[in-house]
């Protein structure tokens, strides 16, 4: 969908998230001809430069960052819409020169992309200055708050000057294709929506497992561990997708409604359900508390959960999450787990097979669901299961996958002003109020991290969690 001119504002215009996404993103789209002539991005920062020097910064980082031309080439045309302005974003410099960067009658969107405590002088100062037009967007990033009290502060804030149809809370898992891709499965079908509940379902397993360590960003991740930083927000909104009733339509509040009610319906989560690892140098790669610089860190790079939704659809049937980081392999997936057939007619030794569901979000796009047939061959009535497997790479070609990165479509659904993809105050409250009383239970009992290796699925205790149930961790294969 064509988009008109607009200006984009990013404060931080220097800083990591826009030199990585924010700047790639909007190039790519500038590639795909849906950055009109006539729109301009604004860089904004604390530190002095000239917009020529902003222009260098941007060239690099679409060289390092993957979205120059084979040959290093950045279309002029593209540096020729990119501006830079000084600003002080709690005083007062700066100011005047943006308000004269900015064009009348455009959509307007500001992207904070700094630190949460400057949030509300930013939200203050934009509305001070005269520079928040009717069409005009704020975008959030992550983290939105470390608990309810400061997600509730910040939405607070940032309510004091924008309306909530203008704040784009971003998650970016919402705006991965595979992630959106889980809405058409469940409600582009008709096979599986029937099945979709505690009758038909045993459990559903959510696996989110990185390879890499917590590299650079040791300050911030020390202070959230892998319930702040993914629980709550990414696998939550995995879990939201999974569970959901069906919307009545695709926008965004019949959306977000429906994904609101998953979240209150989570029961609190029993300690004995919860597993928490941390993982250990090996000699070759430093072990978490060497690569954050805490020697008495109790952080958890690794969580893995049993959740229940507490509603009719979803009573009975458990949903594990986990994730964690220096694991052995990148691979987000989904399995949902369905019920043994009630009576087996060719006797037990025949074996026995539950279908399985499995989403592969990343990488390796695809679906592939296990079926049982007979083993083949004169040995009479046995059974195994067979997976009927399907990538997106293979089945739609090898660009449908990569082709639209997250911020991409984040960022032109801002543009448009389509907030589905993105979060509402109230889900991101409702998920601190699920997540608060987790944290403050183990930090009240003093809990301690259970080592993992590098490159492992995590530590031992998480196959217990299972194991305990009579279940099992389907294997994280990339
Ligand atoms: C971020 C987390 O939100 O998501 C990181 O802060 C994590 O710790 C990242 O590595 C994972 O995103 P992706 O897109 O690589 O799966």
């Amino acid at each position: 969908i064509p988009v008109e001119p607009f200006d984009l504002v990013i404060f931080g215009g220097t800083g990591d998230l826009a030199r990585r996404k924010i700047l790639p993103a909007l190039y790519r789209r500038f590639r795909a001809g849906q950055m009109p002539a006539g729109s301009r991005v604004i860089g904004a920062a604390r530190s002095a430069r000239s917009t020529n020097d902003y222009r260098a910064f941007v060239r690099e980082a679409l060289v390092e960052f993957g979205s120059a031309d084979e040959g290093g080439q950045v279309e002029s045309a593209f540096l020729a819409l990119v501006h830079f302005v000084q600003i002080d974003v709690t005083g007062a410099q700066g100011w005047a020169e943006l308000a004269a960067q900015l064009q009348p009658d455009r959509v307007r969107a500001y992207y904070f992309s700094v630190r949460p405590r400057l949030f509300g002088a930013l939200a203050e100062r934009i509305q001070s200055h005269g520079l928040a037009t009717p069409d005009t967007r704020i975008v959030v990033e992550k983290p939105f708050g470390n608990d309810l009290a400061s997600a509730q502060l910040l939405n607070a804030t940032l309510a004091a000057h924008f309306e909530e149809n203008q704040i784009y809370r971003i998650d970016h898992y919402l705006g991965k294709e595979t992630v959106q891709n889980l809405m058409a499965i469940r409600f582009g079908n008709m096979m599986f929506e029937p099945l979709w509940n505690s009758q038909y379902v045993d459990h559903i397993q959510i696996t989110v497992a990185e390879s890499v360590g917590v590299g650079g960003r040791g300050d911030y991740y020390d202070r959230a561990g892998a319930m702040r930083d993914m629980m709550q927000n990414h696998l939550m909104q995995l879990l939201c997708l999974i569970a959901m009733e069906p919307p009545a339509k695709f926008d965004p509040d019949a959306v977000r409604d429906e994904k609101l009610k998953v979240i209150r319906a989570l029961g609190p989560v029993e300690p004995h359900h919860i597993v928490r690892g941390q993982y250990e140098g090996n000699g070759d790669l430093p072990g978490y508390r060497d690569e954050v610089g805490n020697a008495r860190s109790f952080t958890e790079s690794y969580i893995a959960l049993k959740a229940h939704v507490s509603n009719w659809r979803w009573a009975g049937t458990p949903i594990y999450l986990r994730t964690g980081k220096r694991l052995v392999a990148r691979s987000s997936v989904i399995n949902v787990v369905f019920k043994d057939a009630p009576h087996s007619i060719f006797g037990e030794a025949a074996g026995r097979h539950a279908n399985l569901l499995s989403i592969r979000l990343q990488p390796n796009e695809g679906i592939t669901l296990k079926v049982t047939i007979k083993e083949p061959g004169p040995g009479g009535m046995r059974l195994v299961d067979v997976p009927l497997d399907m990538s997106f790479a293979e089945a739609l070609g090898p660009d449908s996958q990569s082709a639209t990165d997250a911020y991409e479509r984040l960022i032109m659904d801002v543009i448009r002003g389509n907030q589905t993809l993105f979060m509402r105050g109230d889900e991101v409250e409702a998920a601190w109020a699920w997540t608060d009383p987790i944290i403050s239970g183990w930090t009240a009992a003093g809990d301690v991290p259970k080592p993992y290796e590098i490159g492992s699925t995590g530590p031992g205790d998480a196959e217990l969690l299972m194991k305990r149930d009579g279940r099992q961790w389907q294997g994280i294969n990339p």
